[in-house]
């Protein structure tokens, strides 16, 4: 753990994929639980802010209290049949390490999500997804430790409260989350469900789960910046839902407007690529910021440590997409 000692005023550039410039009052890597306890006994008074991967927020002001980056890891099998196998992670795994390991073995359930930035513990936190996939299929049990009081709790797929991009996790930060417990497949059959990765599959009459998670692998780096290389948290905004009646009213002007129906059948889910895109913000750059050329929904940093400046775009996308369609885009990433 870096030592309790001499943990004040540590940068947090290196722990936001954005690279934005920021310091933690205090800071520790707790490796074990014990030591999760331990550190915030020792800030009990602090606010406290958990980071795992940091790949989907940034900073445009310092931290004036504890900084939690939990370093917890293994990997258990907890139960299996012949049909399935539960496997519990540690919080602190990578979770693209985590998929390949599941692919490995011939578990199911998480290839979509292959090459998600991040650690498992901040998975279930927004629900990742992709390809048609998210980890709340997959999830059984998210166990937590609450850090107002230091008890334990675990939390079912259904208390989780999973939606897009949400879950209970969200509104109540004071849960650290410390293993997920998946349930997964022995046995797989591709299920056709994201167009995109079906056609990057068309070659394969019954494709394995490697394939798969190779075809996503080939759409991702195709498609999506390298953190390392171009600054970015993912997509920026979340896919917004509108009305049957906005459907009506845009549909006329854009007929190629994507747009998916929910679940209850009164709203439809439809793209924020395809609305910034539209706007005229598709690959481009304002001063340090600016939107990826092949993915709209991405902005990326070109070299500004303030994230102030990530919020300013943010504010002039948000303004014209609104202008032109009605339509307010929620920022997926957060902003501390
Ligand atoms: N589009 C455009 N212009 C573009 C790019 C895309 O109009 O330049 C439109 C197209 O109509 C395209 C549609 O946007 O069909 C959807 O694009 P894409 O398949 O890339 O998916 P997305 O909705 O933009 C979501 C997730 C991604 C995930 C992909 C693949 C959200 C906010 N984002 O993006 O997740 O990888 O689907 O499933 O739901 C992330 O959350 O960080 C992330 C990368």
């Amino acid at each position: 753990m870096k030592s309790m000692s001499n943990n004040r005023n540590i940068s947090l550039t290196d722990y936001n994929s954005f690279r934005t410039s920021a310091f933690a009052k205090f800071f520790c890597e707790p490796q074990s639980i014990t030591e999760i306890k331990s550190c915030l006994q020792l800030h009990a008074a602090e606010d406290k802010l958990i980071i795992g991967g940091g790949c989907n927020l940034f900073f445009t002001k310092d931290f004036e209290g504890l900084v939690v980056h939990p370093l917890l890891k293994g990997v258990a099998k907890l139960s299996e049949t012949a049909d399935w196998v539960d496997v519990e992670a540690m919080a602190g795994e990578n979770w693209d390490d985590f998929v390949k390991q599941c692919v490995d073995a011939g578990y199911a359930g998480l290839e979509n999500l292959s090459l998600i930035p991040g650690t498992v513990g901040a998975a279930p936190v927004q629900n990742i997804g992709a390809y048609g996939a998210e980890a709340k299929d997959c999830i059984l049990e998210v166990k937590t430790l609450n850090m107002s009081d230091l008890g334990l709790r675990s939390f079912s797929n259904e208390e989780c409260r999973f939606d897009y991009r949400e879950s209970f996790f969200k509104y109540n930060r004071e849960f650290l989350i410390t293993s997920v417990v998946f349930r997964l497949y022995k046995n797989f059959n591709y299920q056709p469900r994201y167009k995109e990765l079906n056609e990057e599959l068309s070659m394969f009459p019954s494709p394995t789960l490697q394939q798969v998670r190779d075809a996503v692998i080939t759409i991702r780096r195709r498609k999506l910046p390298d953190e390392r290389e171009l600054p970015n948290a993912g997509s920026f905004f979340k896919n917004p839902y509108i009305s049957k009646e906005k459907v009506e009213e845009l549909s006329g002007n854009y007929p190629n407007l994507p747009v998916f129906p929910t679940a209850d059948g009164n709203s439809y889910k439809t793209s924020a690529a395809f609305l910034i895109d539209k706007a005229g913000f598709k690959g481009v750059r304002d001063g340090n910021v600016g939107t990826y050329s092949k993915q709209p929904l991405i902005i990326v940093n070109y070299g500004t440590p303030n994230g102030k400046n990530i919020v300013a775009f943010m504010h002039k996308i948000q303004e014209n997409v609104e202008r032109l369609f009605g339509i307010k885009l929620e920022p997926e990433v957060r902003i501390l």
